[in-house]
């Protein structure tokens, strides 16, 4: 185990920024930046011992800062949707930007995935990174200081630990963004991927992908991933709820609770598989239909469905869905929660 940190350069606004590199005796590196707090890579061996990067993103400072696709990045404080970026707690009513459309998505423009966390590396394995979000930032209650610590496993495991408190009552929801493409190739699509997702009930979208309230059963639909199933076998179905978002990007209903084991992503090619556990009730899976021939690194053209994210999360417009679990946290609470994704190979 190993932790190796090297600049990398400074903001457009002159803050300098980081970039920790993360090695395991497995053969498997992760660089995580601490401009918004993301993972910046992921180098994992093949089922032939090839060693490839399957998270998307970039080179350079001034691409990340550019970048409006999250990649890599912890969204916060609310990832995912909040209707007409409108929400009321306490009985006050709260606005956050609309970037969305009408709504407002992962905390608005200026966002976690904008800020240069603190970064703090524990033993040979761990970073931590900090962020104090001051009241009222991006319309937000309550001074929030987040917490998030990766923890490189020796099992090939890349674990997420979050820690959330407040000096007020206020809302919060973060996730990891990063856009995983398991080929490790450049150009490739994720639609040969088989995923595998521990869930019966999704939240139904309607205009704008925000949630109606209604939790459909999966069985019978195209939204169904409780076996695995190629991710491009039904996505160009017609079928309304992935017709409305263009393909795979919905809150999945995660099936128990606790710290558990809640899908698999299988490539067959390479035979790289990664296998998702977390305590969240949910995980929106994208399938990056908003990815359009997207420079990244090295060269690499990032293409239609390049890459798929599995962002843990408490379910979008949770603040507006009162039956939603709660994402209300308030003065001396501590909101932790965890997730871990696993290389292997097959
Ligand atoms: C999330 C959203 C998507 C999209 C991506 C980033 O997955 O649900 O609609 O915004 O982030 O492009």
């Amino acid at each position: 185990m190993s932790i190796t940190t090297l600049s990398y350069g400074r903001t457009a606004a002159g803050e300098p920024v980081q970039l920790f590199r993360l090695a395991n005796a497995g053969g498997m590196e992760v660089e995580i930046i601490n401009y918004g707090a993301a993972v910046a890579s992921i180098r994992v061996p093949d089922r032939d011992g090839n060693i490839a990067d399957v998270a998307l993103g970039y080179d350079t400072l001034p691409e990340w800062e550019r970048g409006t696709s999250y990649f890599g990045a912890i969204v916060g404080r609310f990832g995912n949707r909040i209707a007409g970026g409108r929400f009321s707690l306490d009985g006050r009513d709260y606005r956050v930007p609309a970037n969305d459309g009408d709504h407002s998505l992962h905390g608005g423009p200026d966002g976690f995935h904008r800020k240069v966390w603190t970064a703090e590396v524990f033993g040979d394995n761990a970073l931590q990174l900090t962020l104090v979000s001051p009241d009222g930032e991006q319309g937000y209650p309550g001074t929030l200081t987040a917490q998030v610590t990766y923890t490189l496993g020796a099992e090939n495991e890349l674990t997420i630990d979050y820690r959330i408190t407040t000096d007020a009552p206020t809302i919060a929801n973060l996730t990891n963004h990063t856009y995983f493409n398991l080929t490790g190739d450049d150009g490739a699509t994720i639609l040969g991927h088989k995923l595998r997702l521990a869930a019966e009930r999704y939240t139904d979208t309607g205009a704008g992908l925000i949630p109606t309230g209604e939790l459909p059963a999966v069985a019978g639909t195209p939204m169904d991933f409780r076996h695995a199933t190629p991710i491009g076998a039904r996505i160009n179905e017609a079928f309304p709820a992935l017709g409305a978002a263009g393909g795979y990007d919905h809150n999945y209903v995660l099936d128990g609770e606790g710290y558990r084991l809640i899908g698999e992503v299988y490539e067959p090619i390479h035979g790289r598989v990664m296998e998702v556990f977390t305590t969240e009730p949910g995980v929106q899976f994208y399938s990056g239909n908003f990815l359009r021939d997207e420079p990244g690194k090295g060269g690499a053209v990032y293409p239609y469905r390049g890459g798929l994210c599995l962002e843990t999360q408490h379910f979008p417009d949770s603040p507006n869905q009162p039956h939603f679990p709660s994402t209300v946290l308030r003065p001396g609470e501590t909101f932790t929660s965890k997730t871990a994704y696993r290389f292997s190979t097959r």
